[in-house]
């Protein structure tokens, strides 16, 4: 990995929002198992590495405002067992290299949690993820409460979700963060352009998600963000399409949607193009509506806007282009407000984007919408999709489907498309298509 963010600067973005009184905990995620004792891939949490740049399991990290601001509880230097597994850094390590100013082993936790736990009146800890984590908690809770009784110090009686306060700043990207989100955004820029000349009748869609991957990797990135959908023909009307296992037709649209994840922040991104280089009137048809829509849609990622103008103005195009197309009947009005335009358009037009490829931040307060800002970074991914099976569809539209998805920051002015080098436009599209696909 070739770039980081800052994770030093995170933390002080977090704790200038912090009372003296108040303290986050969060405890690394585990080793998940694949079947048998076969793990995946670890993988940490993200919000573990937002504020430390730690990548191990075990570990639980404890920030609050004062002198000693960061102590983590990290697994004990072990030689033996870093035969095995590689190079632990150990509570020294943690101190010396990620910025700790106090640091034990995880043993240890039972022990120092109920110290630094008095005095701390607001903790945010996410509650319900774990029961064992939610249990070592809880008991250093009623550990500190005894002895607070004593020392006349507070413990925690206000418990918020990192909902509230540290997805709230990790929702706003800093520009080291937003450096390396360009950075997968030009890996998977690659990816998606290659895989446009790669596609051909009879090439198989795990060819592509295989050239992916590779592209991914090679690039230096962590690899796919979320599992790549590669959906040749009627496939692509699955949302969540994933076998990615046919071989592809001549006369067919390639839906794929996949983006890179380097140095842990992902990119999301859909192109749909014609397998053997040359849309069908019917494809372009339908594909020139959702260009149209996605156009509007990213128009409309502009600071003071609320994020739903989004995906309204998507909406709004879609269900015109329902009309146009035969799909549906009546009034554009009618149609949106009794939600009939969901047979063809029944997802949200994006989500928030990062080191999460659902990234956090709630979209909504009090029930309206939030207003965008800049250093947010959303997707904007309008699709139209018609059932083989729908018998209500004009014949020549069954089984296409259609999704245009692209990453943008909210600037202070106009959009910033972060993933504009993938062509989009028929024409682009269907030129970069006809090319030959040649392996490096
Ligand atoms: N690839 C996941 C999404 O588009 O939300
Ligand atoms: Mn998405
Ligand atoms: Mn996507």
């Amino acid at each position: 990995m070739t770039h980081s963010p800052d994770f030093a600067a995170n933390r002080q973005r977090l704790l200038a929002q912090m009372a003296p009184d108040e303290a986050v905990i969060l405890f690394a995620s585990p080793h998940h198992i694949r079947n048998g004792d076969a793990e995946y891939r670890y993988r940490p949490s993200s919000d573990v590495y937002w504020l430390t740049g730690w990548t191990q399991p075990e570990m639980v990290l404890f920030l609050r405002p004062g002198e000693s601001t960061l102590t983590l509880f990290v697994q004990a230097k072990d030689e033996e067992r870093e035969i095995w597994t590689g190079y632990r850094p150990g509570p020294e390590g943690a101190k010396a290299d990620f910025g700790a100013d106090e640091a034990f082993t995880i043993d240890d936790l039972a022990k120092e949690l109920p110290r630094l736990l008095h005095g701390v009146t607001t903790l945010h800890h996410a509650f319900a993820e774990s029961p064992e984590h939610d249990a070592v908690l809880l008991g250093a809770i009623r550990k500190a409460a005894r002895t607070a009784r004593k020392n006349g110090m507070s413990v925690p009686e206000t418990f918020h979700a990192p909902s509230k306060l540290l997805h709230e700043v990790r929702l706003i990207k800093s520009k080291a963060e937003i450096a390396l989100m360009r950075k997968a955004a030009a890996i998977t820029a690659e990816a998606h352009i290659e895989s446009m000349r790669m596609a051909a009748p009879g090439v198989n869609e795990h060819a592509i998600d295989a050239f992916i991957d590779y592209t991914f990797r090679k690039n230096g990135g962590v690899g796919a963000g979320y599992t790549n959908i590669v959906a040749g023909g009627k496939g692509a009307t699955c949302l969540h399409y994933i076998e990615n296992d046919k071989p592809l037709e001549d006369g067919d649209l390639l839906l794929i949607d996949a983006g890179c994840e380097y140095a842990y922040y992902t990119a999301d991104v859909t192109r749909t193009f014609p397998v053997s280089g040359t849309f069908s009137k019917a494809q372009r048809e339908v594909y020139e509506w959702v260009l149209k829509a996605q156009e509007a849609a990213i128009d409309a990622a502009r600071p003071g806007r609320p994020y739903t103008d989004m995906h309204d103005a998507a909406v709004r195009i879609l269900t015109e282009g329902m009309i146009a197309l035969g799909l549906l009947e009546g009034d554009v009005d009618e149609l949106i407000s009794e939600e009939t335009y969901k047979k063809y358009y029944m997802h949200g037009t994006g989500h928030w984007l990062g080191m999460d490829v659902h990234d956090v931040g709630v979209y909504a307060r009090g029930g309206d919408s939030r207003p965008l800002a800049p250093g947010m970074v959303v997707t904007v991914e309008p699709g139209l999709y018609i059932q083989a099976n729908d018998e209500d569809a004009p014949e020549h539209l069954r089984g296409i489907g259609v999704r245009i998805e692209d990453d943008i920051l909210v600037t202070d002015g106009e959009p910033d498309n972060l993933t504009i080098a993938i062509p989009k436009s028929v024409e682009a599209v269907q030129a970069l298509c006809q090319q030959s696909f040649a392996t490096t």
